[in-house]
């Protein structure tokens, strides 16, 4: 057995941040004591806080801790205090400097469905049954980040550009990341494009394939426009595994692909870079609605703690423990308030983060 030495940042952010952040600590100080590693952690400002206290979404000293560190653990940032539209700098800017900063150019977003929630999903319980797809999303290139220009045409009218831009380089990193996760679950890639009209989609399918054919061809691999993938996604997700895709593309299917567990309470995500730490967070936002009330659920923190252990740590073992605990809980029938049903009791977010410990260790 390995033990590792690893330095954990913890960004807990606005809101609910701080309370589920505390959960994803505590568990990994149990996974750290079960299995002998030793975790160092840190706490830094991030987001509508830190603009309070030091002017910057994401000041110097947050940043240079996060260069240094192993993995991030993010909670979530931004509120109603900081949505003033007038005001020089937004918590979510803190969001994106960091991410461009520590360049984390794959989004990682895996949507499982738990038996419990099928009746919640917006879609029939035959259809949803059994999905379990892992997104890799191209995040820091594509028409985000292509060049864009708005002019004034003679008439008075306007004129509006924006680039969709790929290069090899960045379609093969990204497709490696995917091909690895492939791996490591059903050996199943689908690549999402709409080559059919975009140059840049053209270029995304030929270098996709070859990485692919050249690097891993033991996977079963296949091509979907992106399109296509709309309706798919709704008409038979169960059939895919590991799907990757440009910027643009994915930002759309991931969210259409986190309604279809029933709750985007459970989902957790990684941005990953090529090397230096990777960005861990739930998908949920800040919740000022329930903020300081300590009903907030922390499964999907838990779960992002979980991608960090694996991914970030190659201690796989460690991460399907804590999956394997979350599972635990749920069958058990343990509930926050936002998975109860009318009249079920339901869990606080500290006892339901003990639960997990508890099945951790038993
Ligand atoms: P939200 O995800 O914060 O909340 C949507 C609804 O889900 C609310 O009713 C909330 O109470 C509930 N909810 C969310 N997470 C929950 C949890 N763990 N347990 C129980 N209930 C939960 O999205 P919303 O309301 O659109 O945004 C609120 C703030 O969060 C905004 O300032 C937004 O900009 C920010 N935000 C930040 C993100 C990030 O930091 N990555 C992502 C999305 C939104
Ligand atoms: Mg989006």
């Amino acid at each position: 057995q390995r033990n590792v030495n690893a330095k954990i940042v913890l960004l807990p952010g606005d809101g609910i941040g701080p309370e589920v952040t505390e959960e994803g600590r505590k568990i990994l100080v149990e996974v750290a004591e079960k299995f002998g590693h030793k975790f160092e952690f840190e706490s830094h400002p991030i987001g509508g806080n830190a603009i309070d206290d030091f002017g910057d979404p994401l000041p110097e000293a947050t940043l240079n801790a996060c260069r240094n560190a192993d993995g991030i653990l993010l909670g979530a940032v931004g509120g109603p205090k900081w949505d003033d539209p007038t005001a020089k700098t937004r918590p979510e800017a803190g969001l994106l400097k960091i991410r461009k900063e520590l360049g984390l150019f794959a989004n990682l977003r895996p949507i499982t469905t738990h038996e419990f929630l099928l009746d919640s999903s917006p879609l029939r319980r035959e259809i949803v049954e059994g999905t379990d797809i892992f997104f890799v999303r191209e995040l820091t290139g594509g028409i985000y980040f292509g060049d864009s220009n708005l002019e004034q045409n003679a008439d008075g009218s306007e004129t509006a550009t924006s680039t969709m831009v790929y290069s090899t380089h960045e379609i093969e990193r990204v497709v490696r990341v995917a091909a690895k996760a492939a791996q490591g679950r059903s050996g199943h890639l689908t690549s999402v494009d709409k080559a059919n009209v975009l140059e840049a989609s053209r270029l995304w399918r030929k270098v996709a394939e070859r990485v692919v054919r050249e690097e891993f061809p033991d996977l079963k691999y296949d091509v979907v426009l992106v399109d296509a993938m709309a309706m798919h996604l709704i008409s038979r997700p169960s059939t895919f595994d590991v799907v990757v895709t440009g910027n643009m593309f994915g930002d759309i299917l991931t969210d259409e692909g986190s309604m279809l567990p029933g709750s985007m309470g459970l989902l957790p995500s990684a941005s990953l870079g090529s090397d230096g730490p990777g960005l861990y967070e739930p998908i949920h936002g800040s919740a000022p609605d329930i903020a300081g009330l300590g009903i907030a659920n922390p499964l999907a923190t838990i779960l992002a703690a979980a991608m960090l252990l694996r991914h970030s740590l190659n201690l796989d073992d460690e991460a399907k423990a804590i999956e394997a605990a979350v599972d635990a809980v749920l069958s058990a029938g343990h509930r926050t308030k936002d998975l109860a049903k009318d009249g079920e009791v339901s869990l606080g977010t500290i006892e339901m983060g003990q639960k997990v410990i508890e099945a951790l260790n038993s």
